[in-house]
């Protein structure tokens, strides 16, 4: 039997050489653990993330719009599946995954905590929550543990199209009445500042990081990627005619990089602990989904076992 050292010195090296680690490679149990934090949370992020979009599918304002963002949805929920999945070639079962967010012991990404109070809100979300996810999503088409990496190449595909979808609301809105453009004003307002948060703590704060690094599960900073998500995200809003709430928000000439001001880190925490304005409402709302499909799944459950037995016999029998 190889020593441990021996396993986790040959381990960095296939990081090192960028090999993808695949689920029945072995891995040191803190990776294995990690990923399976990292991985669920992400699922449980899509899951809960159709929520707040969820509120305004039969509002939308024309059929279109109500196709598109239904799609969009629809794909969050694919998201989510992806990512169980993932997570599962681990080792992380879906019943204990489920039950972690409800329970409130497993997080999810605390955006979803904020209620969206009008249309507008629709393209705020597409283009900040959506753009800041995409940049994560992106450096993770990289992340060194295969099923994760393979996962999101397809789900950045479709993240890209939440992104436009959202953007476009938000360009219609911007050329529509006074009042539409001051609902795309109120919502922007609203989504900045949390949509900053999407990337966690700042680096000096973020205490897995650095080991994450190593193992080439992160590729970028949280600091860096929120760089730029704002680094991109400017000249966009700049195309809308929004203002960004944000009055230190400022070209640097030297670091060729936007200034930024402060961002309200008691509320971030705040809201991660549980005291977000929704927190307490969205969870509510997905045990309440998981019991009510309670009997889809039992069905599923006893179609299956029936379809083998049929098998079963047909072996005996032939
Ligand atoms: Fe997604
Ligand atoms: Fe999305």
């Amino acid at each position: 039997m190889e020593s441990n050292y021996n396993l986790e010195t040959r381990f960095q090296e296939r990081i090192d050489r960028e090999e993808k680690i695949e689920a029945r490679d072995w891995m040191p149990d803190k990776y294995r653990k990690t990923l399976i934090r990292q991985i669920s949370q992400h699922a449980h992020s899509e899951i809960v993330g159709m929520l707040p979009e969820g509120n305004w599918i039969t509002r939308a304002p024309t059929l279109r719009r109500k196709a598109a963002l239904l799609a969009k949805v629809q794909d969050e929920a694919g998201h989510g599946l992806y990512l169980y999945s993932a997570a599962e070639t681990l080792g992380a079962t879906r019943e204990q995954m489920i039950e972690d967010l409800h329970t409130g012991k497993a997080k999810y990404s605390s955006i979803f905590n904020y209620p969206t109070l009008a249309w507008a809100d629709m393209g705020a979300i597409g283009w900040l929550v959506d753009g800041a996810a995409i940049m994560n999503q992106v450096m993770l088409t990289r992340t060194s543990y295969g099923p994760y990496a393979r996962a999101m190449v397809r789900i950045c595909k479709e993240e890209s199209f939440h992104q436009r979808q959202g953007y476009e609301i938000l360009l219609t809105l911007c050329r529509g009445s006074e009042a539409q453009k001051a609902m795309a004003q109120d919502a922007v307002n609203r989504f900045w500042w949390p949509s900053l948060m999407m990337f966690g703590p700042s680096d000096k704060e973020s205490t897995n990081s650095a080991q994450s690094m190593k193992w080439k599960i992160k590729r970028k900073s949280n600091d860096e990627l929120r760089q730029q998500f704002i680094d991109a995200t400017v000249p966009q809003a700049e195309i809308l005619g929004v203002t960004l709430p944000d009055p230190e928000l400022k070209w640097d000439e030297e670091s060729q990089h936007y200034n930024f001001g402060e961002i309200d880190w008691d509320e971030f925490w705040r809201v991660v602990k549980g005291h977000g304005p929704c927190n307490e409402d969205r969870l509510k709302a997905r045990i309440s989904a998981h019991e009510k499909g309670a009997w889809v799944r039992e069905a599923a459950v006893a179609y299956a076992a029936k379809q083998k037995e049929i098998a079963d016999q047909k072996a005996i029998s032939a």
